[in-house]
């Protein structure tokens, strides 16, 4: 099979443009061998990341057609157009910051309290709750880290400056449903959660099997005082339709 593949390159937009390669390959094949074949075969320059090769890590998150997939999991198709997420911070070609990503949500996020602090917490959480809180934050680890919530996130595109974006808020709900790590207040959730559009198109992208987000946002909606209630369709086919919404 014949492809033809258009890769952006360049380190950002003023400099970057389309790069195109053109070779033979497997209709089996997945951009990530795409990726290979253009790095050994026709272009040492080119940047792309990834890790685990069995859509696990997330590292290999990228645009293909506008629509964002991992690399490793996403099959070829015979004209690619192929982008880093967008809208967030660019390392070079397909590979984003990821370490600014995270830096901005730590940033937002509430300091960890003190051992005697935790120790006391754990000692007010009943064997139900504390039952249900570990099978919470074990879900919640499902996520990959691939941060394409983060680039779909309306809210986060625009003005993400006071908002951890949708992955700030797994990562927050995270820290409330481990009952090792830390409980915070109401207003820490209704602050960080405020800026949320309810639009759940995060939810829609996300590639992870078991849905973690779709848990955060949920327990984020039964915090009583919080901002969040989303409304968010499955995921699958129609994120190719919506796509053109907001990208
Ligand atoms: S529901 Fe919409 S605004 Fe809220 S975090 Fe998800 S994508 Fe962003
Ligand atoms: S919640 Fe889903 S889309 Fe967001 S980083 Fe985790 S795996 Fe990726
Ligand atoms: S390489 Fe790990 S998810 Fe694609």
């Amino acid at each position: 099979m014949r492809i033809t593949c258009e890769i952006w390159k360049g380190t950002d937009e003023a400099d970057g443009g389309f790069v195109t390669y053109e070779f033979e390959t497997d209709p089996g094949n997945m951009v990530l061998d795409a990726l290979e074949t253009i790095y050994h075969e026709f272009d040492p320059t080119l940047s792309y990341r990834y890790a685990c090769g069995i859509a696990r890590c997330g590292e290999c998150a990228m645009m293909v057609n506008g629509v964002p997939y991992l690399a490793c999991e996403k099959k070829v198709e015979p004209f690619m157009r192929i982008e880093p997420l967008r809208r967030l911070p660019l390392i070079k070609d397909t590979v984003i910051d990821r370490r600014k990503v995270f830096d901005h949500i730590q940033d937002l996020l509430p300091e960890a309290r003190d051992v005697e602090e935790i120790a006391q917490s754990l000692q007010k959480i009943d064997e139900k709750t504390a039952k249900e809180k570990i099978e919470n934050s074990i879900r919640l680890t499902n996520c990959y880290e691939c941060m394409i919530c983060q680039a779909m996130c309306p809210r986060y595109r625009e003005d993400g400056e006071d908002f951890p974006g949708p992955l700030g808020l797994l990562i927050l709900m995270q820290m409330r449903e481990n009952p090792a790590q830390r409980t915070f207040s109401k207003e820490w959730e209704t602050m960080l959660s405020a800026s949320c559009l309810s639009c759940g198109k995060c939810m829609r992208y996300c590639p992870a099997e078991k849905k973690p987000l779709r848990l955060a946002l949920d327990l984020l909606e039964r915090a009583p005082g919080t901002a969040v209630r989303y409304t968010c369709g499955g995921y699958g086919d129609a994120r190719i339709q919506e796509v053109a919404d907001y990208v």
